[in-house]
């Protein structure tokens, strides 16, 4: 599994499990064991899913052993603006059944985030967070951010997909040196992404799927992917990218299917 190297000093694997919307208990449980049997090493979750216990029951039974997998959670909203930071890492812990996280992320820019910032600042530095990082963070949030921050975030996790590809922002983060993580990459839970005629034309040529493609693209703009599967077969397929490559005139293609057509809300307009 291919690795990008953090500004943090850790690597982190560039294809991850996502388990938005994945119900708590064997669901996810299940998910997370066939992701890390067919070699994913990397699980994002966040305490709003509701699902991290799901998470560590998965972890375990998969007789991985901790160390090799890469985790992430992310601390809510509603945690930043009430100030508890802390308090909300020892829960996400608890239902995690660890004592670690590999990358702790502040979930969206709401009030209170640089003083969260700091909480989880310490939290690094006592060993319980080997990386921090921010999602669904505009420059001006990163600007705002680095007026009281120590750490410079790790990553930035956002939206991107070829229907809202974020390219801009994805640029100014890797000028940052903020490497990039992009959520709903398969266009999201009942989008329509994965049935358009370039994907599917793509998926042809390659003879790969449309889920494929795209994830591949993805791989080839040095970004880090999420995707989202409670099946297992699609868990396994949606990992077969690392063995082929898009050309230069494809990748462009690909980028031509922008349309500025988010599937979450602006991190400048939301109301949670
Ligand atoms: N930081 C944030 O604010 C934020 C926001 C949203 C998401 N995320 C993260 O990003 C992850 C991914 O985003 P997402 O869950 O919104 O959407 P996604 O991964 O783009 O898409 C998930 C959807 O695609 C389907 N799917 C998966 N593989 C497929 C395949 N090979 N062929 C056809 N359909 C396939 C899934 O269905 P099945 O499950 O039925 O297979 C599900 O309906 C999340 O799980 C979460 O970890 C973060």
């Amino acid at each position: 599994m291919k690795t990008i190297q953090l500004n943090q000093g850790i690597g982190i694997p560039q294809l991850g499990l996502g388990v938005f919307q994945t119900r708590d208990g064997e669901e996810t449980a299940n998910a997370v064991r066939w992701a890390l049997e067919a070699e994913y090493r990397h699980i994002d979750t966040a305490r709003i899913y509701g699902n991290e216990a799901g998470v560590g029951q998965g972890i375990r039974a998969s007789g991985v052993p901790r160390e090799e997998i890469f985790l992430t959670t992310k601390l809510w909203n509603e945690d930043i603006r009430r100030g508890r930071a802390r308090e909300a890492f020892a829960e996400s812990l608890a239902a995690l059944g660890t004592d670690y996280v590999d990358l702790y992320l502040i979930h969206w820019p709401v009030q209170g985030f640089e003083q969260a910032w700091n909480h989880m600042e310490e939290l690094h530095k006592a060993g319980k967070i080997r990386a921090i990082g921010v999602s669904n963070f505009h420059s001006h949030h990163l600007d705002s951010l680095e007026k009281t921050a120590r750490i410079q975030p790790a990553v930035n996790q956002i939206e991107s997909h070829p229907y809202f590809n974020n390219q801009e922002l994805i640029d100014e983060c890797h000028r940052r040196g903020i490497a990039v993580q992009v959520w709903s990459p398969l266009g999201g839970t009942g989008g329509t992404l994965l049935k358009d005629p370039l994907l599917q034309e793509l998926a042809q040529k390659y003879g790969r799927t449309p889920a494929q493609i795209v994830l591949r693209w993805d791989i080839q703009r040095n970004v880090i992917v999420l995707p989202k599967s409670t099946h297992r077969d699609r868990i396994f397929s949606n990992r077969d990218m690392f063995d082929f490559e898009l050309s230069g005139e494809d990748m462009e293609r690909i980028r031509g299917l922008q349309r500025n057509r988010r599937v979450g809300p602006d991190p400048d307009h939301f109301n949670f």
